[in-house]
């Protein structure tokens, strides 16, 4: 087995199993279930392996079973819009599979190119654009998921993370198990309404396989726009970004699509690190390089206006950030969208709320635009060790924590003389915020300075610690912080039930005992 299975998209979490299996149907991977239950070895689900908790790859040697053999279309209703896919399917394809029928798939994020459906709905991924489409809580109609065998005699201990290497479920502890069937659910239903009773399909949304393996998804599909009008705003403040908001919402009103947001330590470290990536609204130096190049607290550049945009503030030499926001609309109407877009952006410059923008007014143009926003994870990834926190904060607060973890790591001896850049970005109309800290190299005291204290802060506010990435390997000691003591029992005890033996993908999502 290569280490691609083994090692996550970060290169954070590494494991060392020595098998990972490609099943290509259900009936497969029910047989690998069966077979696994009977000798009590533990299992990781693995989709596209962009998650980025540590959720898709063995904390020891457990055994992988990667959907990417699983990727056939099983069924598409042209008038519903209804999609049925085994679990495999990339995003991306699928995307490209159902816009050739005049639709989109309900979800679209950075990772598209390499994340699969199975893992998405595993995980529960948010996105660029739940604002408008919802989450899949809603937008999935139906699943296939095989289950671990119900009954295992006289389970062994688990071997608890961190024990010592090569001591995990894999070498199979447990002895002979009862040989059970590998158990199907068929929940794969297209319906748009089903009020029979427990809607047992959610509880596997966000599971992060560890109650079973997908197979096959049905979800529903969106018509494909007919016009986008995706615009760039630099916002003098925070306060300004959450007016920005607010505008959107009530002037963009049934078109608003995505209202995305970055700061200028995110733009300046993501046009720094990815080739042909530049933040229109801040000028390039002269010496050809972008936004200065640096790390640390960057300024916000010279802030001129994009050329070739349909729109322009009334002033010209206005400063670039040092907040961004991405407001994006999806309509039928062209022209009708087109104007509703130019009168949300002069209402919000006459308020101040913006000082510069630029409206694309090309396809690549909002491509372009997109690629900033979407870049920021690659970017921190190329530049070195990344602490990535995934929080859902009330709107108007959120970027407190962003200056209170900056002020705290720069009085730590980690601002950005030490190469640490504290940088906020995401769905902000969403209430998610992305915070993440890029360093050197991975250090424990530095660590120690952003935990607990991040998880505190969230939880003083009532936030959630993880609002989309879910909580994987990387979270699960903090779940408490999000999760009361009788949520955390309930999960317990519905983990218990679906998956009696404990193998399917361990120390993952629940707190140790
Ligand atoms: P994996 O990483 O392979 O697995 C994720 C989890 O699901 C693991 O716990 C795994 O065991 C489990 N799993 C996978 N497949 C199955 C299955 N068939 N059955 C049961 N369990 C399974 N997330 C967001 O929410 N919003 C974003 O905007 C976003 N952007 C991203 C951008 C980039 C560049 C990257 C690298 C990641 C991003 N993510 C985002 C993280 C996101 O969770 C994943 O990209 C995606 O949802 C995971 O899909 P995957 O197929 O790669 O799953
Ligand atoms: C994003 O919104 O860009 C993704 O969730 C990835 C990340 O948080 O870096
Ligand atoms: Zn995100």
């Amino acid at each position: 087995m290569g280490s691609v299975c083994r090692r996550d998209w970060q290169k954070k979490y590494v494991g060392r199993s020595r098998v990972a299996l490609k099943p290509r149907t259900t009936e497969q991977v029910s047989e690998l279930l069966r077979y696994c239950s009977s000798r009590r070895l533990a299992v990781v689900p693995q989709g596209g392996n962009t998650g980025l908790v540590g959720g898709s790859v063995p904390v020891f040697d457990e055994v992988v079973i990667s959907t990417a053999a699983m990727n056939r279309v099983l069924h598409f209703d042209e008038v519903s819009g209804a999609l049925v896919a085994q679990a495999g399917c990339v995003l991306q394809s699928l995307d490209e599979f159902v816009g050739q029928r005049g639709f989109m798939m309900p979800l679209d994020l950075g990772a598209k190119g390499s994340c699969q459906i199975g893992g998405n709905v595993s995980t529960g991924a948010g996105g660029l654009r739940l604002l408008r489409y919802g989450s899949l809580h809603g937008s999935v109609l139906g699943l296939e998921v095989v289950l671990p065998e119900p009954l295992v005699p006289t389970p062994a201990p688990l071997p608890r993370a961190g024990a010592g290497a090569g001591d995990g479920l894999g070498s199979g502890v447990g002895g002979k198990g009862s040989g059970g069937d590998g158990r199907v659910l068929d929940l794969l239903r297209t319906l748009r309404k089903d009020n029979t009773g427990y809607d047992l399909k959610q509880l596997f949304i966000g599971a992060e396989g560890t109650l079973g393996i997908v197979t096959a998804v049905a979800i529903q599909c969106a018509p494909r726009p007919a016009s986008v009008q995706v615009a760039l705003l630099a916002c003098p403040s925070f306060a300004a970004v959450t007016a920005t908001l607010a505008a959107a919402r009530r002037r963009l009103g049934e078109v608003l699509s995505a209202v995305e947001f970055l700061d200028t330590a995110a733009s300046t470290l993501t046009t720094a690190h990815l080739d042909g990536v530049r933040n229109p609204l801040v000028a390039e130096t002269a010496g050809g390089g972008v936004n200065g190049g640096g790390w640390g607290e960057a300024t916000g550049g010279g802030g001129e206006v994009t050329r070739g945009s349909a729109w322009s503030p009334a002033s010209s030499g206005a400063s670039g950030g040092p907040f961004y926001v991405l407001v994006e609309t999806h309509g039928s109407d062209e022209e009708h969208d087109r104007q509703k877009m130019e009168r949300f952006l002069e209402a919000v410059m006459s308020d101040g709320c913006v000082a510069d923008g630029t409206l694309a007014s090309s396809e690549a143009q909002a491509a372009a635009i997109w690629r900033l926003r979407e870049g920021i994870a690659e970017a921190l990834a190329r530049r070195g060790a990344v602490y990535k926190y995934d929080v859902s904060l009330p709107t108007s607060g959120m970027y407190d924590m962003v200056e209170a973890l900056r002020g705290r790591l720069a009085a730590g001896g980690f601002g950005p003389e030490a190469g640490v850049a504290v940088v906020g970005y995401g769905h902000i109309g969403d209430g998610n915020l992305h915070l993440n800290v890029s360093a050197p190299r991975y250090d424990d005291v530095l660590l120690g300075l952003i935990e607990p204290y991040v998880y505190e802060f969230v939880a003083s506010r009532n936030g959630s610690i993880s609002a989309e990435h879910g909580i994987g390997l990387m979270k699960a000691g903090a779940l408490s912080y999000s999760k009361g003591p009788v949520a955390v029992q309930l999960m317990r005890a519905i983990k218990a039930a679906v998956d009696p033996g404990g193998i399917m993908n361990p120390y993952k999502l629940l707190p140790r005992i």
